[in-house]
């Protein structure tokens, strides 16, 4: 028998298999459906400070390698949104990560307020989304000293542990990890989706996407997503959870050994079905298991040894 369960800020999960935010992660339905399919914690989407209709379609379009999206971070009323989230936390046994975002810094505290009231296990503020941008056009996580406001914020405004998602899209993610750490926070979640990037349609001569621009997830992120992990755990020493590419066991055995101590995944589900958390749990404890791994802590920055 091999342990596969991990701890984030003294919260166990039973396995590190993380639903990522966006994800069937809007009703409490699907979220407890996907902690019935053995993720061993799960990911709201993003709960934003009004309702917001998002893009018009196409929101999505394949590539080799991955998706492009552009859905526009569409979110209901607050209300209903966290009403959804006590819901989800009343019926499930797993931790519950409540991701949020805000327009300004002072939103990102108001919101982390009213979604503590419910006590999810863990906050996961959206710094990094490309539809979200400060009054420079720039996504408030390409900014360390926006970041460390943001992050300072929501910790003066709620207790609940505070985990900064940040975005691959800057020249320095290290400096964005070292500020958002001085600043409070208690769990980096990192990548959000890459990019953005674009695809035409060579019959139309016009690009598929409504937003003509969009995040790019999946397998083909999954370099840069390793790369950043690498980088952050050899600048912070708050815990990671590790996202992007994550597909089979083999991908997050390698996200690990990169830094993490649980990891995301998100493309993977909506391409390969809900039963992916149990699939690449069971790759996982094989691996162990023959490379004569007790427990998952034995793997966790080996690539830093
Ligand atoms: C359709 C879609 C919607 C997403 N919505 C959110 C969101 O609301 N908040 C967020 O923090 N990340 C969002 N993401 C980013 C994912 O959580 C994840 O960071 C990214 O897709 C990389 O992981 P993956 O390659 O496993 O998909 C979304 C991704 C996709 C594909």
């Amino acid at each position: 028998m091999v342990d596969t369960s991990t701890s984030i800020c003294g919260v166990k999960l039973k396995n590190p298999t993380v639903l990522a935010s966006g994800i069937l992660g809007v009703t409490a339905a699907s979220l407890l459906r996907v902690a019935r399919s053995g993720a061993g914690a799960v990911t709201t989407k993003s709960m934003g400070p009004v309702k917001r209709e998002g893009h018009k379609n196409p929101i999505i379009v394949e590539v080799e390698g991955g998706i492009l999206n552009a859905v526009g971070l569409p979110c209901p009323e607050p209300g209903e949104a966290i009403e959804e989230l006590k819901k989800t936390l009343k019926g499930i046994n797993v931790p519950v990560i409540a991701s949020f975002y805000g327009r300004t810094v002072e939103e990102f505290g108001e919101i982390a307020e009213r979604i503590s009231e419910v006590k999810p296990d863990f906050l996961e503020v959206n710094i990094s989304c490309p539809n979200v941008r400060d009054e420079f056009g720039k996504p408030f996580g390409s900014n360390a000293e926006l970041a460390a406001r943001i992050t300072e914020e929501i910790k003066n405004s709620s207790r609940i542990p505070l985990i900064v998602k940040l975005t691959p899209n800057v020249s320095d993610i290290k400096e964005i990890a070292r500020s958002v750490e001085d600043s409070g926070a208690d769990c980096i979640s990192a990548i959000n989706s890459l990019g953005p990037g674009m695809v035409i349609d060579i019959e139309t001569g016009k690009p598929i996407l409504s937003n003509k621009f969009g995040g790019i997830s999946g397998p083909a992120i999954k370099p840069v997503a390793i790369r950043c992990v690498y980088e952050i755990y050899e600048t912070v020493e708050i815990p990671i959870i590790g996202i992007g590419g994550i597909q089979n066991g083999g991908d997050a055995i390698e996200m690990i050994m990169a830094g993490a101590s649980a990891v995301g995944i998100g493309t993977a589900v909506w391409k390969r079905g809900i039963d992916i958390f149990e699939r690449i749990c069971l790759e996982l404890e094989e691996f162990m298991q023959s490379h004569k791994y007790s427990h998952l802590d034995e793997l966790i920055a080996k690539s830093h040894q």
